[in-house]
């Protein structure tokens, strides 16, 4: 993945895409207007749950994610919007196939279960 410096690209990417493509505004539109939080927020839950250092856990405490989106309203749509937006910043930078593809169903996983609506 490229360690730490791969994984913060990744994630600046993914929130550059997020805010530029309009097939993402959906999902945009939850956020806040800055994204230097989630931005960071998003890299220290990643650092952990990729294997590195727990940033997420010594920072801010236990990931409760499920329960960390049930503000948001989540269902199919939101979910692929999500899943698409990470594939696409993956391609973008370059992450090696395999590796993509493998995360992709982690992601897939994660993802589905923070579904919390119809739809
Ligand atoms: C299923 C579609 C998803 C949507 C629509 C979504 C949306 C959001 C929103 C709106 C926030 C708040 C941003 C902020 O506080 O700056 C957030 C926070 C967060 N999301 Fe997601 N998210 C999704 C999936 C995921 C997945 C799959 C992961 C991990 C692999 C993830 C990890 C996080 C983390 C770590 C936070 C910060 C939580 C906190 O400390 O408050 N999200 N998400």
């Amino acid at each position: 993945m490229g360690g730490e410096g791969g994984v913060r690209s990744l994630i600046d990417r993914f929130y550059d895409l997020m805010d530029l493509e309009p097939a993402y505004a959906g999902i945009r539109s939850m956020h806040p207007p800055a994204l230097e939080g989630s931005r960071d927020k998003l890299f220290w839950f990643l650092s952990g749950w990729l294997g590195g250092p727990p940033l997420y856990a010594e920072k801010i405490g236990h990931p409760m994610l499920r329960a960390r989106h049930l503000p948001f309203p989540i269902g199919v749509a939101e979910r692929d919007q999500w899943l698409k937006c990470m594939s696409q910043a993956m391609d973008e930078e370059g992450v090696d196939p395999a590796l993509q593809r493998r995360l992709a169903e982690a992601f897939f996983g994660t993802a589905d279960w923070m579904r919390n609506k119809g739809g």
